[in-house]
């Protein structure tokens, strides 16, 4: 094939040192992964030990990520039909199924194959009753206000959630009714909510309101699921242990260790720290205005919504002892022929020069599985193990592009 000519030979799956990894690439150090995922099991074995963690697959679902995450004991958290066959395929042995998009044949696959699943809108009410069956457990994704019970700090702010059954208007309490009526059991409720700030108070209202909602319906839960939504690998902000003391102080009110599970549903808190990206400056040039630093990575693949307001970076020079010169300012850029393709201005630093690498820290929630096939496909990705790199997902090339086309 010509392409296999154009695009050379592929790369072996053998470990390398750092020099030889092929830009631009991702990197996830597993030491640091190892050490989330030990924060978080060690915080809940001391605070509520009956629990569980569903790894969000939405949050970056590499399959070595998703199988890496089975095989620390997690059950799939995902959101689609694509995310539930992915679990499938990956042989999760348990999954939750959340949010308002669930397909109908995966739902029923999910209710029969005893996966945990949060029920988001209405037509699964329908769904069942359709079904006419009673034999199943659900959980109910619950709607509230919790902006008014920590102010500035959700997502959505004033506009409220776009999740779950709505407290507030009665429809929380409506689909309680509509389940009993058809004899399906709710042995669970959902309260992930999006926040600004991750705080320990956001964690601490979602568990209170689990218990005034146990309280004041009468439920007797198997599980409270938490969501996700955490900070994690963060200098001066909560770690899994603070949130799950806060979270164990409010749910011991009304819930005992032994009869409700706790569940946590982290994504970035868990991948995002562990994982880095790596570029090469493949260019620089001075116009008019600025001095342009090109290199071969882009924004695209740390910021795929354009949303950072910076990145954790770092300069890694060839012959770091030379002397160069300190330019006031120098802008970085990426390889896409987007204008805006500016990852940021460095000032009073090294002039870089083409050769010399950038590599940004901390990009693994949101970036990976959001980055979109444009102008160049997904780039290769590395796990660092004791200094070694191993190839876990090689560059795409046209030919896994264009598969499944029909031309
Ligand atoms: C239901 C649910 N659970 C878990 C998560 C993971 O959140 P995070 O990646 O912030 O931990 C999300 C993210 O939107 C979500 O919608």
């Amino acid at each position: 094939m010509l392409w296999s000519v154009i695009c050379g030979k592929k790369e072996k799956p053998e470990k390398m040192k750092n020099k030889q990894l092929r830009t631009p690439c991702y990197m996830i150090h597993k030491d640091m992964l190892d050490d989330g995922i030990a924060l978080l099991k060690n915080g809940l074995e001391r605070d509520w030990k009956n629990a569980c963690v569903g790894y969000s697959f939405k949050t970056n679902s590499l399959p070595w990520v998703v199988e890496y995450m089975k095989q620390k004991g997690f059950y799939a958290e995902v959101v689609s039909e694509n995310e539930y066959d992915l679990a499938c395929k990956h042989d999760f042995a348990h999954i939750i199924y959340n949010g308002p998009v669930k397909g109908k044949r995966t739902f029923f696959h999910a209710l029969e194959h005893g996966a945990i699943v949060n029920l988001d809108a209405k037509r699964e009410l329908d769904w069942l009753e359709e079904s006419g069956k009673k034999d199943v457990t659900v959980g109910l994704r619950v709607n509230f206000n919790l902006e008014e019970m920590c102010p500035g700090e959700t997502s959505a702010g004033d506009e409220g959630s776009r999740f779950g059954f709505s407290y507030e208007t009665g429809e929380f309490a409506w689909a309680l009714n509509r389940l009993k009526e058809m004899g399906v059991k709710v042995s669970g409720l959902h309260l992930h909510f999006g926040s600004k700030t991750r705080s320990l108070a956001i964690y601490r209202a979602l568990a209170q309101k689990a218990c005034e909602l146990k309280n004041e319906f009468g439920l007797e839960l198997s599980f409270v699921d938490l969501g996700g939504g955490y900070f994690g690998g963060m200098e001066n902000r909560p770690k899994f242990p603070d949130y799950t003391k806060v979270i164990a102080e409010e749910l011991s009110r009304a819930f005992s260790v032994e009869e409700t599970m706790l569940i946590m549903e982290p994504g970035t808190s868990l991948i995002t720290p562990p994982i880095e990206y790596l570029t090469t400056v493949i260019d620089v040039k001075k116009t008019y205005a600025n001095h342009i630093v090109v290199t071969d990575g882009g924004r695209i693949d740390i910021d795929p919504l354009h949303a950072k307001k910076g990145y954790f970076h770092t300069f890694l020079y060839q012959n770091p002892e030379t002397k160069r010169e300190i330019l006031k300012k120098q802008v970085i850029c990426g390889f896409t022929c987007m204008e805006n393709d500016r990852l940021f201005v460095a000032e009073n630093t090294k002039a870089l020069q083409v050769g010399d690498q950038i590599s940004y820290q901390k990009v693994g929630g949101y970036t990976m599985c959001l980055t979109p096939l444009f102008i160049r496909y997904f780039p290769n990705v590395y796990l660092e193990e004791n200094g070694e790199y191993r190839l876990i997902r090689e560059a795409w090339t046209p030919e896994e592009y264009s598969q499944k086309s029909i031309y």
